[in-house]
Formats: C-alpha cells, structure tokens, sequence
C-alpha cells in the first residue's frame, strides 16, 4: 500500500458527471459535465435524463481527468466512487464504470458515501486537517451538525428534521419564479434586497443541534401567495434576503456552539449550501469571533464534485477498506 496512492473519484449521484484525480492530499484534476441546464427546463432532475447525461458523459469525463492530471490508466492505485445516496439509475452508471476500471485495471474499488465525500472536501483545501473537528453539512438533500473523532470516525450530533437547507432554498425558489437549482439565484436576488421582512423562529436552543425548515419555507409560500391575492405590492429582493438570513443565521450559530460544546478548536464545513457567499464571511466572521479555525472548501468543491470523492476514497485506502465488485448502488445511505 502507498503512502500517496492516485486515486480516480468518480461521482454521478445527481445531475453532475465528474471525474478527479489526486495524489495523496494533493489535487491533480477536477472535471464537471453537468446537465444542470437540461434539468432546468422541468424545474428539477428527471432522474431517467440523468442517467442518460451520465452515460453520454462518464467515459469523456474520466478521459479529461486523467489528460489534465497527465495520468495514464495503469498508473492509477485505486478507483473510488459514490454508490450513494442519490439517483438509483445515476449512481449505477458511475459505479459500473468504476467497476469495469477496477477489474480491467486490477486496482481496488471503494465505495464511498456522498454525504462523506462532501465532509472529506475540506482535506483538500488544507493538507495539514486533522481531526477532531466540527463540520455544518448543508446539501440539498441533508443538513447536519457532525463532530468528526478520528479519520473513519465521525458523530452526528444534530440533522434535519424535515426538509434540509438546499430543499428550502430550491422550493423558495420556485415561488419567486427563479430557475433551478435556485440557491445561487436566490443568493443573487438576496444580494439585491434588505433583511427586512420578519421571518417565523428558527428551532433555536430547545432543538439541540437539530434543524427545521418546513416552516420557514411553508411561511414564505404563504407570505407569496397572500401578497399576491391582495394585491399588495412587496419586494422579491426584500423577501430573498430576510429568507436567507432566517435560514442560514442558524447554521452558523449552531454550528459554532457544537465547537464549543465538543471543545474543538477546528470547524469545517460542506455540502452545496456551503458555497453561499453570505453563509461562507457569516462563518468566517462568527468563526474569528469564537477563535476557531475555519477550513471551507472552495465554493466548486461545496457542490458534487469527484474531488472530495477521491479524498474519502483517499481515507478508505489508508484504512484498508475496499469494496467487492458485488457492491450495489443505495438510493439511500444513512447519515447516523
Ligand atoms: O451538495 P449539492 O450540490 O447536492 C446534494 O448533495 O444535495 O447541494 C445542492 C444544493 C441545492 O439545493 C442548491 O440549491 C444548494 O445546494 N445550493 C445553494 C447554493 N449553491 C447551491 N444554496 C444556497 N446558496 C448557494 N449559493
Ligand atoms: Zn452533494
């Protein structure tokens, strides 16, 4: 086993086909064909269009990676990929690939979470992390406190108990007539407004590091719809603003509250939520404030991306764990 193996993360858990290559910690390559602009038009990933986005793009994908990486095949030590959750049909189509190359290769296969592969990212902006620390996860489909012990060991110690932050932000977005997926638009028009229109409580200190965010969404469904029927006049900008402020503020609070409860000295962070400009200086700021070390992921690297795959695949390899070809794609994988 090496110190520094190369590893090729392979990712299609969603609407993105990525492939990325690194050696050790150390980075290589990092490539993207999405279909994001396809599934725009429905408003949302049709699964069946995923899969065949992914079919038409994983091989040049992995080519490109490996081109930029200037990686041949036969060089590669390990071939890592996302086996869930996300798309059933989607998965299928990276994991078969990453199976054929484990097997035609003679390399190891590792399965690898996605939720994971999202906490991993931040091993690559800094290549001195170690844990313990304590990381905000805000993805689309979860959102999460976790208090990581060890490399292969990690604690949730709050998540979501309805819809995560990226759902909010996406169905926020659809009421106020923004394109999918809505985060950077509602980040956008929320650039433009004021935080000025009283928003519902979030679930503060009697949730523990627990989340919800049913209401707050259910709350500016209504406020939409009120406003409209009466024929009020009422700001986009305004509304965009005073929601992102409700829906992230807490994050940052929580988030920073667990660092100091666990006694840990590193935060990081995670997951396409992540990538918003006003929740990354919030961070920054209330991090600075509390003495905390922040490690934030570039923003290409908070959403899907094979980067952070090929780091968790990274952290399997030095623990041993492989996965046999036999292995399955999961639709769901669970956080606890
Ligand atoms: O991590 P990710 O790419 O996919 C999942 O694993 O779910 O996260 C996607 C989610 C979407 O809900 C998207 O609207 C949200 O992250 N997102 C953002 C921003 N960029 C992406 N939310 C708020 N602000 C953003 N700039
Ligand atoms: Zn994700």
């Amino acid at each position: 086993m090496k110190d520094d193996p190369l590893i090729l993360g392979i990712e299609s858990s969603c609407d993105e086909t990525a492939a990325a290559v690194i050696r050790g910690r150390v980075l290589l390559s990092d490539e993207i064909i999405s279909s994001a602009s396809i599934q725009a038009k429905y408003g949302g990933v049709v699964p069946e269009l995923a899969s065949r986005a992914h079919t038409d793009a994983v091989d040049e994908v992995v080519a490109r990676a490996l081109a930029r990486a200037d990686v041949k095949k036969k060089e590669l030590d390990a071939v890592a990929v996302t086996y869930g959750a996300g798309l059933l049909g989607a998965l299928l189509v990276g994991l078969s690939f990453a199976k054929g190359l484990s097997y035609a290769l003679g390399i190891p296969l590792i399965g690898v979470s996605h939720i994971r592969g999202h906490l991993a990212a931040a091993y690559l902006e800094d290549s001195s992390l170690e844990p313990p620390f304590v990381t905000l996860l805000a993805s689309g489909g979860h959102t999460a406190v976790l208090y990581t012990e060890s490399l292969t060991r990690f604690e949730v110690l709050g998540g979501t108990l309805d819809d995560a932050a990226g759902e909010a932000f996406d169905k926020v977005a659809r009421v106020l007539s923004l394109p999918y997926p809505g985060g950077p638009h509602v980040e956008a028009l929320a650039r433009e407004g004021t935080n000025s229109v009283p928003m519902p409580k979030m679930l503060k200190g009697q949730g523990g590091y627990d989340f919800s965010y049913s209401g707050l969404k259910t709350y500016i469904i209504n406020y939409v719809h009120t406003k409209e029927q009466r024929g009020e006049a009422w700001s986009r900008a305004n509304l965009a603003c005073s929601f992102q402020h409700a829906a992230l503020d807490i994050l940052v609070e929580k988030t920073v509250e667990a660092a100091r409860e666990k006694g840990c000295g590193t935060v990081t962070a995670g997951g396409g939520v992540v990538a918003n400009g006003y929740l990354r200086e919030a961070l920054q700021t209330a991090c600075a404030h509390a003495g905390l070390r922040l490690v934030l992921p570039a923003k290409k690297r908070c959403t899907d991306n094979a980067a952070m795959i090929a780091a968790e695949g990274l952290i399997r390899y030095r623990a041993g764990e492989f996965s046999p070809l036999t292995l399955n794609a999961c639709a769901s994988v669970p956080l606890r």
